[in-house]
This record gives structure tokens, sequence and C-alpha cells, in this order.
């Protein structure tokens, strides 16, 4: 049986629709879905990928851990790492948080969405690798599926960290992350 999303994860999705189709269609991402895709074009994706992960992710666990909540996140960044020097190739992050405002735990709700979101198209990535690459290219990045429940559990713990009328603030952290993301693409994308 399938239950409906709560109301601030039906709002974060609608109002990011747009912001994830831009990013889905991200040269540096669309690629990994081409039938033509090298291994050079994949190393360049994830080298893309490396810092926009790397700036979500700490920013998302530090904000995470001075706020005093206890939210556990898998680390993802790592496995990138280790995709990237199974390539030969270095993981440079660079971390470009400094700009930001702390975040509240409302705006927290929308960043950590994308953040866990951006898990659930790795299956379809993982296989499409396999596919294209060969069984044995390094795909640990992607291969972290959400196990059954995991993704709704998510969506009852960020509507627990936004109050009633916060949902606004969640919105904004969400459309940030993403914005920010799609940024760090563009920048670090040499495709
Ligand atoms: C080629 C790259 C990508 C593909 C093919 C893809 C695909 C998908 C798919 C199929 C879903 C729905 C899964 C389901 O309902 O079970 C999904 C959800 C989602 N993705 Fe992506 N994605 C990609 C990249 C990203 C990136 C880079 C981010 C964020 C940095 C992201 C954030 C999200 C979020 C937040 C959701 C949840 C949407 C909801 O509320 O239902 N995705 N993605």
């Amino acid at each position: 049986m399938s239950t409906s999303p709560p109301p601030l994860a039906r709002r974060l999705r609608d109002a990011t629709r747009d912001a994830h189709h831009a990013l889905d269609h991200h040269p540096a991402l669309q690629c990994l879905l081409d039938a033509a895709l090298t291994r050079e074009a994949y190393a360049a994706s994830l080298l893309a990928l490396y810092p926009a992960h790397a700036a979500l992710e700490n920013r998302v666990c530090r904000e995470i851990a001075r706020l005093g909540l206890h939210l556990r996140v898998p680390r993802r960044l790592p496995r990138l790492a280790d995709d990237l020097g199974s390539l030969g190739l270095p993981a440079e992050a660079i971390d470009s948080d400094t700009a930001q405002l702390p975040a509240s735990p409302a705006s927290l709700a929308g960043e950590l969405y994308v953040l866990e979101g951006s898990r659930l198209g790795g299956r379809v990535i993982a296989d499409r690798l396999r596919r294209t690459l060969g069984p044995g290219v390094p795909h640990a990045f992607f291969s972290l599926p959400m196990v059954p429940g995991e993704w709704s559990r998510r969506l009852d713990e960020l509507e627990a960290l936004c109050l009633p009328g916060e949902s606004d603030a969640a919105v904004a952290g969400a459309r940030e992350a993403f914005a920010r993301f799609h940024h760090q693409l563009d920048t670090h994308f040499r495709g």
C-alpha cells in the first residue's frame, strides 16, 4: 500500500520540478544517459559532480551538526572520490560555502530534500553506466539505493523540521540548493 507524501514533500516537489528538469538536462548529467557515453566523458562528468556534491553534502552535514539535530545522512562523497580514483583522477573539493548564511531548520529541510533526493535517480544512472561502459565501471556514487521506506521516512523527518508557516523557507532552501548545484556544474564541467 502506498501512502501519499506529506504536504511539505508535495510542495517541495512542485516548487523544484523545473529546477530538477534543468539539472537532469545539464550536459554534465545528460551525457551519463547517452548510449554513446565514453569513459572520458564519464570522467568529465564525475569531475564536475565532485565539487557540486561536496558543497551540498558538506554544508548539509555541517548545518545539521551546528543546529544540534539528530539526523543521519549517508556520506556519498568518499564514494565519488573512490570512483574518481579508480579512473585515475584526483578528487578536488572546492568548498564554496563560506558566503552562505547559516541554515534554519526549515531551510535545512529543503537542502536535505535536494541532497537525499539526488539518490533517487542513481539506480537509473548506474544501470545505464553498466550497459554503456561495462560491468567493471566504477559507479559507487550512483549505487547507494534507498532501502524500502527510507525515502518516506526522510520526508517525514523534513516535515518535522519545518514548523507550521515555515514551508516558504524550506522551498527557498531547496531552490537555492538546486541553483548552487547547477552553478557548480556550469563552473566545473569541461565536457
Ligand atoms: C541525470 C541525472 C538525474 C536523473 C536521471 C534523475 C532522476 C530522478 C528520478 C527518476 C527521480 C524520481 C525517483 C522516484 O520517484 O522514485 C528523481 C527524484 C529526485 N531527484 Fe533526480 N535525477 C537526476 C539528478 C538529480 C540531481 C543532480 C539532483 C540534486 C542535486 C536531483 C534531485 C532529486 C530530488 C530532490 C528528487 C525527489 C523528487 C520528489 O520529490 O519526488 N536529481 N530524480
